[in-house]
């Protein structure tokens, strides 16, 4: 198996066996809401919901409730793609049980599987497109299946938030501690299951690429896509005082509604041409906020300390606190930078003097 495969493989694993079962199941109030945001969008950009009836749409990852959800609105004929067997075949057990048959499911690998190209009204992929391994060759695919005046929407992780630099910093240390143990960690603890997948996503999905608007901004005219909504966004390359992420508003996340103008062929020149290849560097991005360096030092020290210890259970249980409060406090709430920073470090530190201490 290749190395490229292996990872494909892991990813549908990581989402099959260890984050949806737990947290995501497809159930009716899932859907209803789904439906809700996909109705206030299409509103947002100009449509009117009844269009939807003659709509083919593709939705690209996911559980299959966002697939679902166009099925409910009505639509002609809906095709979910995502490299998790088990969530397929979930969300095949789930039309045949509630009597839906214009849904096709398919596992496989957006970065090639051989779809129909200029085919689909609406191209959906919310949360993926910054797992591909290679997202650049996602976006010229996306783009290629939408029909010309068709829709493309694409909803991302931000870049030079606290919240993706905390993540990236963290994700160095997944490699401490086996997805099990942390998993067990978590149960003895009673973290939730929403916030057990989060973390599970974070630490240990084969490909995290963060993206930055001014990375991707000039990729979509590339790839033949002029953005429709947001209108006229302004967005800061780094800001680490904004709160992230901002649910439920989730005005801060990078995600675009946009309409195919012509059709591009998806050729490898097209694709090398493109900008938006990998993560951005986060430390580069940090380089001038207030407080980074000290987090950056925080997490050394902390890491230093793992690697000697001998008790797994405990650094995990560390980690797991130093995640989740990064996520629920301290990216989250009002505050400046220099206080996120601060206030991560010295929770590092705590964990860093428990691990060296035992
Ligand atoms: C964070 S989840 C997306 C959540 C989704 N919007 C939902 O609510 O169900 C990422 C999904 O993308 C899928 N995925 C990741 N890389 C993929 C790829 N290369 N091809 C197809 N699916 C992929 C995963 O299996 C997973 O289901």
């Amino acid at each position: 198996m290749t190395d490229a495969s292996a990872a494909a493989l892991a990813t549908g694993t990581l989402y099959g066996d260890h984050v949806h079962p737990i947290k995501r199941t497809i159930n009716d109030s899932g859907i209803e809401m789904v439906c809700d945001t996909h109705r206030s969008q299409l509103i947002a950009c100009g449509l009117d919901i009844a269009d939807v009836a003659g709509f083919n749409v593709l939705e690209c990852g996911g559980t299959g409730r966002d697939a679902l959800g166009w099925a409910r609105l009505g639509a002609k004929h809906v095709t979910h793609i995502d490299l998790s067997a088990s969530n397929v075949e979930r969300l095949k057990a789930y039309c045949e049980s509630a009597g839906i048959d214009n849904l096709t499911a398919i596992n496989g690998n957006i970065l090639d599987h051989d779809l129909p190209q200029q085919s689909y009204d609406i191209v959906r992929s919310r949360g993926v497109w910054h797992h591909l391994e290679y997202p650049a060759r996602g976006l010229a695919r996306y783009a290629s299946w939408c029909k010309v005046g068709g829709l493309v929407h694409l909803n991302a992780y931000r870049a030079g938030t606290f919240y993706y630099y905390g993540v990236t910093m963290f994700r160095e240390l997944a490699d401490l501690v086996p997805i099990e143990v942390i998993e067990k960690v978590m149960d003895e603890a009673g973290v939730t299951a929403t916030r057990a997948g989060c973390l599970l996503d974070d630490f240990y999905v084969p490909f995290m690429h963060p993206l930055t608007h001014q990375c991707v901004a000039d990729d979509f005219a590339r790839v033949g896509l002029a953005v429709i909504w947001p209108e006229n966004r302004q967005w800061d390359e780094v800001n680490h005082d904004i709160r992230y992420p901002d649910m439920p508003e989730k005005v801060e996340h990078i995600q675009y509604w946009m309409r195919k103008e012509q059709h591009v062929d998806p050729s490898p020149e097209l694709i090398s041409s493109l900008s938006y290849q990998s993560a951005q560097d986060e430390r580069r991005l940090a380089s001038n906020v207030a407080g980074a360096d000290m987090s950056q030092s925080a997490f050394a020290e902390f890491s230093d300390a793992a690697r000697r210890s001998a008790d797994t259970e405990l650094v995990a249980h560390e980690l797991v606190k130093a995640y989740l409060v990064h996520h629920y406090e301290i990216s989250v709430l009002p505050m400046s930078a220099l206080e996120r920073h601060t206030r991560l470090s010295q929770q590092l530190q705590r964990a860093t003097e428990r691990v060296a201490n035992r």
